[in-house]
């Protein structure tokens, strides 16, 4: 390579035009040089994308069992062409309708389209019902559990409780009827209280009850029936040998903007209903926690009118938060927070701002959990465009390890159905961490520091043999 520098460089240099033009020799060497030096930058940049792009294809645990969740699976959906045309008079006074967006006709429960996305009770997955399609999840259709009632478990997170070796999902249930409060009001369903379902195998979950019930008479407090009550999530105090939920409070107009807790010593609950507060003195809505490996734990919220994300420390006993807090994705409008951790590094999958309406999900990477975090680019592989744009039609709420498959992870999403939020449907999907980041980052001169977060679209999937294994 040197040899070949050289020889370019005299011939170059010997070149009569390049001497009229540069007049020194020293310069001509310099471009020759930095010649060669690019060529040998984009030739390992090459080279780091291929060996990067074959990982994402094998999978970035190395395991072939997880390659099959990591297949690119495409969808050809039919959307039914745009209904409600104009008539003539109409046309010549407001010219042609706007056709209504996939998303409108995806929020339209009088559309074709509609049906599509929230498939009829036929289709539910049913663990009574084994056979082929036993430990399948089908992204979309109803979910049954042990009793063949749909899960109510919206908004929701996974506990793994060590003591017991049992998964524990806890959510929203909103089992009521949907109205609106108020004419330009958010569409909602009262408060009936927070759902935990048991499973050993996170595919046959069985009902636990309602763990924390809505206040049916006394209206001043925070769970009374006309609140709302969103995305609980629970995690164990290893000291005070106490379950402890966070979950977000508000009243129907959303601007209590809080946070509340609640403890139990039972995974099962009951849980007792503490207190609600506005943290570090801030609003707060959309929201979760975090246990860290160190016992530490973290309450993420969406603030400052949902522009911006705020992190700090719980106080030991998980009650409370400190005074310490970080403003982070400033100005990002980001919400429906869901964290995990990989190798050292912290990863969060976020949504953008449209109440109950999809949107695109964006992939957060941090060395601290405390900041700063940079943003990755849409998780999303698979589907088409739209899917990919809108999250597969959902909106982010937790990301459950799976610990005998470092660097896979089950996505849990909400596909919310505004017209009937109780039949709101569960978005499980395989999340992997691994390859290269495909957005450019802010700190990196053009090489990304962190691993791709990639969400796989699949229509039917099930988990891998040993994925319990740690
Ligand atoms: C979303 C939020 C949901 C719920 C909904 C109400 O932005 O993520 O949890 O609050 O708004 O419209």
């Amino acid at each position: 390579m040197v040899e070949t520098a050289r020889s370019l460089t005299v011939a170059v240099n010997s070149h009569p035009v390049v001497r009229v033009l540069l007049g020194s020799r020293c310069s001509v060497s310099l471009i020759v040089w930095s010649l060669v030096g690019c060529i040998l930058m984009i030739h390992f940049y090459s080279l780091i994308h291929q060996k990067d792009r074959e990982k994402i294809h094998i999978g970035s645990s190395h395991l072939s069992v997880t390659r099959e969740l990591e297949e690119v699976e495409e969808e050809n959906l039919y959307f039914p062409p745009p209904r409600g045309k104009r008539s003539p008079h109409a046309l010549k006074r407001r010219g042609p309708r706007k056709p209504p967006s996939v998303v409108d006709e995806f929020l339209d429960e009088s559309s074709e389209v509609h049906a599509l996305f929230f498939p009829h009770r036929k289709s539910a997955v049913n663990p009574n019902k084994k056979g082929n399609d036993s430990m399948y999840y089908y992204p979309g259709r109803l979910w049954l559990d042990t009793e063949g009632n749909p899960i109510q478990a919206h908004g929701g997170g996974i506990l793994f409780d060590e003591r017991t070796e049992t998964y524990y999902w806890y959510g929203e249930n909103k089992d009521g009827p949907t109205y609106q409060a108020h004419r330009k009001g958010a569409a909602r369903v009262d408060i009936i209280g927070v759902s935990c379902y048991s499973s050993k195998d996170l595919w046959e979950w069985t009902n636990e009850g309602v763990v924390l019930s809505g206040e049916e008479t006394n209206a001043s407090h925070d769970l009374h029936v006309s609140n709302v009550l969103e995305r609980p999530k629970v995690i164990y105090n290893d000291v005070s040998g106490r379950y402890v939920m966070w979950m977000h409070i508000d009243d129907a107009n959303y601007t209590k903007a809080s946070v509340g807790v609640a403890v139990s010593d039972s995974p099962t609950g009951p849980f007792t209903y503490l207190y609600s507060f506005r943290p570090h003195g801030f609003d707060s809505r959309d929201m979760t926690i975090f246990k860290d490996d160190d016992g530490k734990a973290y309450l993420i919220y969406s603030s400052e009118d949902n522009s911006e994300l705020h992190v700090g420390p719980l106080t030991d006993d998980y009650l409370n938060v400190t005074s310490v807090m970080r403003r982070i994705l400033v100005a990002q409008h980001r919400e429906a927070p869901a964290l995990f951790k990989y190798q050292g590094t912290y990863y969060m999958i976020t949504s953008g701002c449209t109440g109950w309406a999809p949107n695109r999900a964006l992939a957060h990477a941090a060395e601290s959990i405390m900041g700063p975090w940079e943003t990755m680019g849409n998780p999303c592989i698979g589907g088409n465009k739209i899917f990919r744009s809108t999250t597969f039609f959902a909106q982010s709420t937790f990301v459950v390890p799976l610990l005998g498959l470092p660097g896979s992870f089950i996505f849990m999403a909400d596909r919310w159905n505004p017209s009937e939020l109780r039949d709101s449907r569960y978005m499980w999907l395989p999340l992997t961490v691994g390859g290269m980041a495909d957005e450019p980052l802010e700190y990196n001169f053009g090489f990304p520091l962190w691993s791709r977060v990639s969400i796989y679209w699949h229509r039917r999937w099930r988990l891998p043999e040993g994925w319990r294994t740690a």
